[in-house]
């Protein structure tokens, strides 16, 4: 979403002081993230940041303090809110396949709010948090400008949501509303309009019920910036806000939760690597970094996700040519994956610097312990002046 990186980062990735290879991840970079998203909303969504994409305490702490509410899955993902100053009612949990004794551990923190997609844990969440708030999650099965779909797994179809509703408000649930999910990394701001649609659809058969359905989670998929640019943010925020003007009709309009992972952390983060070999193969060049899918947690190579790479040693314009770029492990999935191919320059050598870019997000805690022997990279982390992050909070309660 901003391919101009802070002067931190950019010190980072020409620094030759600190040995490879690392990650750098500003947080102050981060939460200029979180600030563009709310204002390219006109402040109309409650942005609620999913802490699975980059758990760091530092991180929860800044963003809690700019009023951001966090999206947990695990009961250890909700003591991190805790600890980060986040307040119970403004913690959400979105696991819908959360079981009995994480549900608990969340009631006995005070979290009220749940997803759920299915009787069982309409039934689960009725017995372990009576009277507690859920969101409906609704499928998403279009696999459509997506890196990463997430379909199959997540989600029921329409009349299931009704049935979910009424039996949760039946069960002394209280209904929150629906939530989705149009997959991770989404390139085409449109795709929220058929979501849209179908829950207004359901407002209306559940209204008939006397049940009203009070908010609306949009989920994540807003983009980070890598090797094929996506739309800016204000092209998202105008595409959805128009799409809930059309089918909510003021004056009642649920309220809008945004619920971004990716786009908050993704640009904040590099990943520094030195080229440990470069290799000629028949079928062409390979260029061996210290850093890879395992050992950096850059998992998201496998699905789709093409990282910008560059080679700060090496001027712009200089010679280059085709290179297949690997990490460090004997291990032929530790291979970054492109449908078109990456360009290193012709004199690229062993000891050479390379950036991988936008690396800030689901990497620092997918990382492999030690797979092959390579321990993950070692993090660290810009925690900005207070004047950047210590707002007062100011935006923690449910809206
Ligand atoms: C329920 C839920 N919300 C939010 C997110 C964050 O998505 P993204 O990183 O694409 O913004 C995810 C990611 O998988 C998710 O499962």
């Amino acid at each position: 979403m901003k391919t101009t990186p802070s002067p931190w980062l950019t010190r980072n990735a020409t620094d030759r002081s600190r040995p490879t290879p690392f990650t750098a991840f500003d947080i102050g970079e981060a939460v200029a993230a979180y600030d563009r998203l709310v204002a390219a909303f006109e402040e109309r969504a409650r942005v609620q940041y999913a802490v699975k994409a980059r758990p760091d305490q530092a991180l929860l702490t800044a963003l809690t303090r700019r009023g951001s509410a966090l999206d947990v899955a695990s009961p250890g993902e909700i003591q991190q809110a805790l600890d980060a100053g986040c307040p119970p009612e403004g913690i959400a949990c979105s696991n819908a396949f959360a079981d009995a004794r994480e549900l608990a551990f969340a009631r006995e923190k005070g979290v009220t709010v749940f997803t759920a997609d299915s009787t069982t844990m309409v039934e689960r969440l009725a017995t372990v948090c009576p009277g507690a708030s859920v969101f409906v999650r609704l499928a998403h099965e279009h696999t459509t400008g997506a890196a990463l779909p997430l379909t199959g797994r997540f989600g029921c179809q329409e009349g299931e949501a009704v049935r979910l509703a009424l039996l949760a408000a039946r069960s002394g649930l209280h209904l929150a509303g629906m939530s989705w999910h149009v997959g991770s990394q989404q390139h085409d701001p449109t795709q929220w309009e058929p979501a849209l649609a179908r829950a207004a659809r359901i407002a209306r058969r559940i209204r008939r019920h006397g049940i009203t359905l009070e908010r609306l989670n949009l989920g994540g998929g807003f983009p980070g910036t890598y090797r094929t640019s996506a739309p800016p943010v204000e092209a998202y925020a105008h595409a959805i806000l128009s799409a809930v003007d059309r089918h909510f009709p003021r004056p009642h309009q649920p309220h809008l939760v945004l619920e971004p992972g990716r786009a908050v952390v993704a640009d904040a983060g590099i990943t520094v690597t030195s080229v440990k070999a470069v290799v000629e193969r028949p079928c062409g060049t390979y260029v061996i970094l210290d850093a890879g899918l395992w050992n950096a947690g850059l998992l998201d190579s496998l699905c789709g996700i093409e990282y910008r790479v560059t080679f700060p040693g090496h001027p712009e314009g200089v010679a280059t040519r085709p290179v297949t770029l690997c990490g460090p492990t004997c291990d032929s999935l530790d291979t970054f994956t492109t449908d078109s191919v990456y360009q290193a320059p012709l004199a690229l050598a062993p000891g050479d610097r390379s950036v991988i870019w936008s690396t800030g997000a689901y990497c620092s805690t997918s990382a492999l312990v030690g797979f092959n022997g390579y321990p993950p990279v070692p993090q660290h982390v810009h925690v900005p002046p207070d004047d950047v992050t210590g707002q007062p909070p100011d935006r923690n309660g449910a809206p």
